[in-house]
C-alpha cells in the first residue's frame, strides 16, 4: 500500500492507474478509524478496481472551540488498517500541503439551505468546510465512485448535492451506519466519554429508536414524537441540541404523505456532542 503525503504523487498515482483503465474508489476519512470506515473500505472495493483511503483532519470543518486540537491522530495504526482492507493508497496530506495560502480568502463551496440547519445551525461553516474539502478531494483523485456514511445524514445530503449542482460526476454509494453492540454507534468521538458517560451513551440510540418505532406504526404526531424523543435524552443525562424528522430526500420537514422519513438527533454528554439519526422506509 503507497502512502501518498503531497498532491503532486497523487495526481501521477491515479493517472497511472487510469492509464490502465481501472476504476477508482475514494474513501475520504479524518483517520483514527474504526469499523465503521473499515466497513466503508469493503463497500469501496466491491465499487471499484482501486480503492483510495483519505485520511486528514480538515480545520476548515472545525469552529473555534472545538476539538481540532485534540481530535485523536492515529496514523501508523490507521494505515496498518486501510492496508489490511486491500487499500491500494492512502492520500494523508499536511495542513500546509492542503492549504499552502492559509486557510483565510479560500475559495469556498457552499450548499446553502441544507448546511444552514440541523448540525449547520448549530456548527455555523462546517459544512462549507466539509463541502470545500471533499471538493478538494473530488479535483485531487478524481475517483469514479466516493464512498460516505450514513452516520452523517446531512453530510451525505450535502456532499450529494454538492455533486449534483457542480457536475462533479462523481457517484455516491453510502454505507450503513455501524454500531456497537448496545446501539451505539461507531465514531472517533466516542473516547472521549468517561465510563459512566459511555453507559449513559446509548440512550442516544434508543430514544431515535423509540421515534423510529412511533412513526413506523404510521403515528405523525411529528413535534409530539420528537418532544418525547427528548425528554427521554435529559432523562438520561443528554443534553439535547435537536431531535428532528425530516424527509430523507432533502431534509426538509415532513409533510403527512411523506414516507421516506429519517429522524435525526444531536445532543451533548459532558463535553462531548454525538450524533446519530435512523431512516423510517
Ligand atoms: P470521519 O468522521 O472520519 O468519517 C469518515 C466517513 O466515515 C464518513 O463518511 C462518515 O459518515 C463515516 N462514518 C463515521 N462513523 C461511521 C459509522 N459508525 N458507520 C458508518 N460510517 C461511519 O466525515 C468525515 O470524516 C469528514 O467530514 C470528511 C467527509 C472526511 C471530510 O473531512
Amino acid at each position: 500500500m503507497l502512502t501518498l503525503r503531497r498532491i503532486g504523487e497523487t495526481r501521477r498515482f491515479v493517472a497511472g492507474l487510469r492509464r490502465d483503465g481501472r476504476r477508482i474508489a475514494l474513501v475520504p476519512t479524518m483517520g483514527n478509524l474504526h469499523e465503521g470506515h473499515l466497513a466503508l473500505a469493503r463497500l469501496a472495493r466491491g465499487h471499484a478496481d482501486t480503492v483510495i483511503a483519505s485520511l486528514f483532519v480538515n480545520p476548515l470543518q472545525f469552529g473555534r472551540g472545538e476539538d481540532y486540537g485534540r481530535y485523536p491522530r492515529t496514523l501508523q495504526r490507521d494505515l496498518g488498517l486501510l492496508e489490511a482492507e486491500g487499500v491500494a493508497a492512502v492520500f494523508a496530506p499536511e495542513v500546509d500541503e492542503m492549504y499552502p495560502v492559509g486557510q483565510e480568502g479560500l475559495t469556498s463551496v457552499e450548499v446553502p439551505g441544507l448546511s444552514t440547519v440541523l448540525e449547520g445551525a448549530i456548527r455555523p461553516g462546517h459544512f462549507a468546510g466539509v463541502a470545500t474539502v471533499v471538493t478538494k478531494l473530488f479535483g485531487i483523485v478524481t475517483p469514479d465512485v466516493a464512498v460516505f456514511g450514513e452516520k452523517d445524514f446531512q453530510q451525505l445530503a450535502v456532499i450529494r448535492r454538492l455533486v449534483r449542482d457542480l457536475d462533479l460526476g462523481v457517484e455516491i454509494a453510502a454505507g450503513p451506519t455501524v454500531r456497537e453492540p448496545d446501539g451505539l454507534a461507531l465514531s472517533s468521538r466516542n473516547q472521549y466519554l468517561s465510563p459512566t458517560e459511555r453507559q449513559q451513551a446509548p440512550a442516544l440510540y434508543r430514544s431515535l429508536a423509540a421515534a423510529r418505532r412511533r412513526l413506523a406504526a404510521g403515528d405523525r404526531s411529528f413535534a409530539a414524537i420528537e418532544q418525547e424523543a427528548k425528554t427521554a435524552l435529559a432523562a438520561a443525562g443528554f443534553e439535547p441540541d435537536y431531535v428532528a424528522i425530516r424527509r430523507a430526500t432533502d431534509l426538509a420537514p415532513p409533510q403527512a404523505g411523506d414516507e421516506a422519513l429519517v429522524v435525526l438527533g444531536a445532543a451533548r454528554l459532558g463535553s462531548t456532542r454525538l450524533i446519530d439519526n435512523l431512516r423510517i422506509d
